[in-house]
């Protein structure tokens, strides 16, 4: 379903959940010493509690800024985010975000470094009992448990990767960010990882908004695919993925809609390119 520039608020996937996150008339833009960079305008998505969101887009068109700003790192320049209907004005640990790089910290062991999502937790401050029971938790969901005591460097990056996840999911954020997290990784590892990442989704039910630019990824994980126009980036295209879970990303029926995303890229671009009238 194509969605026009500047469209009305994009409402989740028919869910019968509620609103939990609302990007409302959104943009941003940088003003740096040598030049204006209009990166977002006008968007507008409603994410419904417990849902799976896909960001799409081509490079530079603002996915991971509408991140930051979701997760408070930054501010819209026009607009509001809201979190449970009340605005966000800045980082917390309801939203957590994984980032490309698994940002680990070498001198940490794998416990330690889940623990350390952990020191300023509501519930956990200066807990260390309760912290290191909770990390365990975690590192036994990402199936981790066997190297709790490993230095990271002795990890593969998958492994790492799945201990930034148990990190970041550690204080049990409402909402999880993530920015391209597998993309370094080889094709087998990720599709592990996918497995897992919606096993963890069903049972943790989070609210997620993930960034990619692979439209087979997109397929695979999302509820909902929001697929972006180049910069500034506006809405373009909504997806819903109707499929059930988990999916296979060899799944042919996932193919399919990564062949729609695929697509309406496409469209975007070629919309783009046309010469002025
Ligand atoms: N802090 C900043 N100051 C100035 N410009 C910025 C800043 N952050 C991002 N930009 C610019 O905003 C644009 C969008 O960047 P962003 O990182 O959001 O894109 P993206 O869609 O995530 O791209 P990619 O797919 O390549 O990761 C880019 O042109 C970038 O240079
Ligand atoms: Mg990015």
């Amino acid at each position: 379903m194509r969605v026009p520039v500047s469209s009305n608020r994009t409402p989740p996937a028919a869910s019968p959940e509620p609103i939990k996150l609302r990007i409302a008339g959104v943009s941003k833009t940088f003003e740096t010493a040598a030049q204006t960079v209009e990166v977002l305008q006008g968007v507008d998505v409603d994410i419904a509690a417990g849902e799976f969101v896909v960001l799409f887009g081509p490079s530079g068109c603002g996915k991971t800024t509408l991140l930051n700003l979701i997760a408070g790192f930054q501010a819209p320049t026009t607009g509001q985010i809201l979190l449970d209907s009340k605005p966000v004005q800045g980082p917390g640990n309801d939203r957590l975000m994984m980032f490309q790089e698994h940002a680990l910290f070498p001198w940490l062991n794998v416990l330690d470094n889940v623990v350390y999502g952990l020191c300023w937790a509501p519930g956990y401050r200066f807990r260390r009992r309760k912290q290191h029971e909770r990390a365990l938790e975690l590192l036994h969901l990402v199936h981790l448990s066997g190297f709790a005591k490993s230095p990271v460097h002795e990890l593969s990056g998958g492994m790492k990767q799945r201990v930034a996840l148990a990190r970041a999911l550690a204080p049990d954020p409402q909402v999880l960010l993530i920015d391209e997290p597998f993309a370094a990784l080889d094709a087998l590892v990720r599709a592990k990882l996918y497995t897992e990442l919606q096993e963890i989704l069903v049972r943790t039910r989070k609210t997620i908004v993930a960034v990619t630019h692979d439209p087979r990824e997109a397929a695979c994980l999302g509820d909902r695919v929001i697929v972006f126009s180049g910069r500034p980036g506006c809405i373009q295209a909504e997806i819903t993925i109707g499929l059930p879970r988990p999916r296979d990303i060899n799944d042919p029926r996932v193919a399919e809609h990564a062949a729609r995303i695929t697509a309406q890229l496409k469209d975007t671009n070629e919309a783009q390119n046309k010469p002025h009238a």
